[in-house]
């Protein structure tokens, strides 16, 4: 998979891609990670990329010319270009399955006040992250970048993520790891029983508990 990442603060990514899984994804070929900044494909010639917005308010808005070229540039026949805005679908799993199919993303990370609305006309999908604003899109695309890579075949083991939380609607089991009690806290003793019925059992009335709890709405889902 290629994924085009189109920001103006294309310094804010160059430590994620280096370490853990998506610095071994991106050695082994499986993604193929490119940091644009539209700023080069401003025909201003104060490299403006912002300008106030039409009827007034606060702030700046991106304008359509050098998004339009750089999206242009980088696009081919099988592209998804997704834009990252604190009004577009709400990201969830699924969603990250169904783009580990592409072949080709752009994400396109705003900043400042907003967009021109224009530009949504050259993109297939918005995307929030969740219901609150953050400064811009960067951190958005990481997470886009991040729940996507770790879905390719090959990057990290099937089973590791087949019983994610949110493949299933319930939340995920408690795991525990050695020693065995930490500071009075032990371990649920049907983990140390070695009867694999059992601990099926436990671990799906455990994960039924949990959504119950924390998340009614899965539950009831
Ligand atoms: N830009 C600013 N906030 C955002 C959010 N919550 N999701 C996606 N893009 C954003």
């Amino acid at each position: 998979m290629r994924i085009d990442i189109l920001t103006l603060f294309p310094n804010m990514f160059e430590n994620i891609f280096q370490e853990s899984i998506l610095k071994r994804a991106i050695e082994l070929g499986k993604v193929d990670i490119h940091l644009v900044n539209f700023r080069d494909y401003t025909e201003d010639p104060h490299h403006k990329v912002d300008d106030t917005p039409y009827g007034g308010g606060a702030g700046m808005v991106l304008m359509c010319q050098p998004i339009f070229d750089c999206v242009e540039s980088l696009k081919g026949e099988n592209t998804k270009v997704i834009l990252l805005t604190p009004s577009g679908e709400v990201y969830h799993q699924k969603m990250a399955y169904d783009l580990s199919k592409e072949e080709h993303l752009i994400l396109i990370c705003g900043h400042y006040e907003g967009f021109d609305e224009r530009i949504k006309s050259i993109c297939d999908l918005e995307i929030s992250i969740g219901d609150y604003v953050l400064t811009g899109g960067e951190i958005p695309a990481m997470v886009l970048v991040d729940s996507i890579t770790r879905l390719l075949p090959g990057v990290i083991k099937e089973e590791s993520y087949v019983e994610d939380s949110f493949t299933s609607p319930l939340l995920d089991y408690p795991t525990y790891t050695k020693p065995r009690v930490y500071k009075g806290m032990e371990v649920p003793e049907v983990l140390i029983s070695g009867d694999h019925k059992k601990i099926d059992g436990y671990r799906e009335k455990e994960s039924i508990r949990i959504t119950k709890e924390k998340r009614p709405d899965l539950y009831h889902e």
